[in-house]
């Protein structure tokens, strides 16, 4: 089995039975914020892109970037998709051409001809990617594969069930705006920078001992930023706060635990596996190359700058009335949000700064009121605080999904009264009705669901699946104290009282051993509720 190396979390993977392209992406996204690095624009596309399967791991557009698709990829190819619970994966393929689907089953091989065998895990809570992320593992000739890019599946023994695996890519570094764009003293930003960048290396390692493979190759990402009011985000500045350390970084973290496996793809790099031998080349000295990254950045912003100029000229669009848009667009989601208006639980505001960067409109989105309106001068949940011509491109171009387009921008600032809120971010990623709708019953029979089994972490007996999205706590549950932490996203919970400390309405059913299950009734009532805590 060959791999070659195409940028971020792009590789070409190709066999005697077959070859297969994965997540190419090279037009900048994100409202040109996010570019790959290295620089994958100069490869030879027309040849990569003429291929037999092509898999798009979910729709983030750092995985799916439509332009390139449609100008690169032949339209020939056999898309392998993911079975997501709503069809746009696929009707956005088909809008860019692609005709011929193998609509895999979730969890099931299938034998392709020429002996190619593939699975596809299709994660699909709410919070996953845009409504699903997924994993592919591919099988020729007794070589194996995992492609699991950015997806969090809760564990991965079910690949592991499969075969020893030779080759598992996997995400290490971070892809979202937490802490950067929180309105926070510097010192705290970098204590939770750094917090977090540990949490994200730790999950890798998790996942890297889960499987065992012969060899890691640590993919999709970091991006870098080439905008002048983005540049600080690139991890060039020795900040160890930064979550965004490159591949070379990876390398030298894996080392310190042991790791002596890893392999590092640039774009070119091609990797010939075999059962028991790995033979890379690359196109340059991968050390030199990440010894001199200023200069390669540097390099790419005066190269791409026309790009962003072009992007930004076509944000503003002053015909639109932006609270009246915003109104009509998003009340009658409101009214039909159970779960996650009652999740988010109070109004949230965003400040729009005007085009001369000083006049700024205040616009609230009143969840338990129902309705879009002008500030009130009131205590709101969340505030954030953009540029009003983004908000006015995601209306003009009708986004339903503002987490794949304003949040992941990095461009923006946030301020939060208490702790983190997944329902925030859930609900402006549904912003159509099939999104809410899916989201709504997801978290509807989420919270019906009664996990009633416990196991034993160190002096405490806790239930076995983590509230937050159910990782199973004997692999992921960390105890120190009276608090235990869920390594797959690092969530925190207090055992004595079961709050969680890291999100909203996350109780952990918990008490300490050797103390009788607070269920446990003598009198042969309805027992407590699974949320009782100890
Ligand atoms: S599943 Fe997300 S922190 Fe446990």
């Amino acid at each position: 089995m060959r791999v070659t190396g195409t940028g971020h979390a792009s590789m070409r993977i190709d066999t005697p039975a077959g070859s297969i392209l994965c997540d190419p992406w090279v037009n900048p996204a994100y409202f040109a914020s996010w570019f790959p690095f290295p620089d994958n624009s100069l490869l030879d596309w027309e040849t990569l892109g003429q291929v037999d399967y092509l898999y798009l791991s979910h729709l983030h557009r750092d995985h799916f970037d439509a332009a390139h698709l449609k100008r690169f990829v032949s339209k020939k190819a056999r898309v392998l998709l993911p079975e997501y619970p709503t069809s746009e994966l696929e009707d956005e393929l088909r809008e860019l051409g692609f005709t011929d689907f193998v609509k895999t089953v979730s969890e099931e091989v299938i034998e392709l001809d020429g002996g190619l065998k593939v699975m596809i895990q299709a994660l699909t809570s709410p919070t996953d990617g845009p409504i699903g992320d997924s994993s592919l593992w591919v099988e020729y000739d007794g070589v194996r594969l995992l492609n699991q890019n950015d997806a969090r599946p809760t564990d991965l023994s079910l690949f592991a069930s499969l075969g020893h695996v030779h080759a598992h890519m996997l995400q290490f570094s971070g892809a979202i705006w937490y802490p950067m764009v929180y309105e926070l003293p510097q010192a705290a930003k970098t204590a939770f920078g750094k917090q977090k960048r540990d949490r994200q290396f730790d999950r890798t390692w998790r996942y890297i001992d889960d499987l065992k493979a012969s060899h890691v190759f640590p993919i999709a990402g970091p991006p870098c930023f080439l905008d002048d009011e983005l540049w600080q985000f690139n991890d060039i500045f020795g900040d160890e706060g930064n979550i965004f350390p490159d591949q070379s970084v990876f390398m030298k973290e894996y080392a310190k635990v042991g790791g002596t496996n890893g392999v590092v793809l640039l774009p070119g790099s091609v990797t010939e596996i075999t059962q028991d031998s790995i033979e890379t080349t690359h196109p340059t000295d991968v050390d030199e190359f990440f010894a001199n990254k200023v200069a390669h950045l540097e390099e790419m912003r005066e190269r791409k700058r026309p790009i962003i100029a072009a992007e930004k000229a076509s944000w503003r669009h002053p015909e639109i009335d932006v609270l009246k848009e915003m109104k009509r667009r998003i009340e009658p989601l409101l009214d039909e949000s159970i779960y996650l208006a009652k999740g988010v639980g109070g109004p949230v505001r965003f400040d729009l700064v005007g085009y001369d960067g000083d006049s700024v409109e205040s616009i609230v989105v009143d969840f338990p009121g129902q309705e879009v309106r002008r500030y009130a001068d009131e205590k709101v949940r969340y505030r954030f605080r953009t540029e009003r011509a983004l908000i006015e491109h995601l209306l003009f171009i009708d986004e339903v999904d503002w987490v794949n387009s304003l949040f992941l921008s990095c461009r923006f600032s946030a301020a939060r009264i208490g702790q983190y809120n997944e329902f925030v971010y859930a609900f402006f990623k549904c912003l159509s009705e099939e999104r809410l709708q899916y989201a709504e019953g997801w978290y509807d029979e989420h919270q019906r669901a009664t996990d009633a089994e416990d196991i034993t972490l160190g002096d405490w007996v806790v239930q076995r699946r983590c509230p937050h999205l159910k990782a199973d706590l004997t692999r992921f549950g960390i105890v120190d104290g009276d608090q235990l932490t869920c390594q797959l996203h690092g969530w925190r919970f207090d055992l004595p009282s079961g709050r969680c400390l890291t999100g909203v309405g996350h109780q952990i059913r918990a008490r300490r051993a050797g103390e009788p299950a607070p269920d446990a009734n003598p009198e042969g009532d309805a027992p407590a509720t699974a949320a009782t805590p100890a």
